[in-house]
């Protein structure tokens, strides 16, 4: 195994993964009234709406499909009778909406920033590395899912990156596996760890802070506020 291999498939994931959790125990316990995705919706909230249901629901589509296609091995899909190609075929068409859901709601809140002033103005120093990362990840995860896809060879990454991500969580690392993916493949991976790392100290930590007991709680109840009764008499 070489040295090259092995810093970029097991040490970096490992330090990536390792400074993801210190870092969000530090930033919990130092700085938890500042844990929040510092929304902006006050001073604009048009091209938000627009922007931010895009890019949630393009990423939840693709977070589902890393998942079916990562972290599941291909022995489940195949035992329910999905084959390789009936699995590429889903994979592509999901994973390109995915990918124009996503990139569309992340180039509108990216140009909300810039138009706004006053959103502008919010913007910090992390918020630019966060935007960096995730603008790596994103092209390159829609250009090899749609661009590899649809216009070069296809790749059966199932193959290769799949058994390589669940090796590291299972303390199983086999960093060949990764020597042989196109380059496109490499870069989506090793911007996903730079993503990660900066991940705790950016506003990406909202995400660890979805209100779920909104889906179940009662109703607010609002209710008109009569008059007193006038009472009789002087
Ligand atoms: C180490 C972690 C990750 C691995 C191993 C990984 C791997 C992959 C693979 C194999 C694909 C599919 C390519 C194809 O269909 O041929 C993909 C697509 C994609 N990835 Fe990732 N990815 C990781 C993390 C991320 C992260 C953190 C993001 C977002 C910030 C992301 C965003 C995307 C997007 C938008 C697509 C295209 C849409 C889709 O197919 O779901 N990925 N990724």
């Amino acid at each position: 195994m070489s040295a090259g291999a092995l810093l970029l498939w097991v040490v970096i994931p490992y330090v990536a993964l390792t400074i993801f959790v210190v870092g969000h125990v530090w930033r919990y316990r130092r700085d938890q009234f500042m844990w929040t995705s510092r929304s902006t919706q006050m001073l604009e909230s048009r091209w938000l709406r627009w922007g931010s249901t895009l890019f949630h629901y393009g990423t939840f589509l693709a977070i589902g499909g890393h998942v079916i296609g990562i972290a599941i091995p291909a022995a489940v899909p195949d035992a329910f009778g999905i084959d390789e190609e009936g699995y590429h075929l889903i994979s592509v068409s999901a994973g390109t909406l995915a990918g124009v859901l996503v990139l569309a709601g992340f180039v509108i809140l990216l140009y909300r920033r810039l138009r706004f002033p006053r959103v502008a103005a919010t913007t910090t120093r992390t918020d630019l590395v966060a935007y960096g990362a995730l603008t790596v990840a994103l092209v390159t995860g829609v250009i090899a899912t749609s661009g590899w896809n649809l216009f070069v060879s296809g790749y059966d990454y199932r193959e290769t990156v799949a058994p390589w991500f669940r090796g590291i969580f299972l303390l199983d690392p086999n960093p060949e596996l990764m020597t042989e993916p196109p380059l496109i493949y490499q870069i989506h991976a090793l911007s996903a760890w730079l993503l990660y790392a900066v991940w705790p100290f950016t506003r990406l930590v909202h995400a660890w802070s979805f209100p779920i007991q909104y889906l179940g709680r009662p109703y607010i109840l609002y209710r008109r506020r009569y008059a007193p009764a006038r009472t009789g008499g002087g």
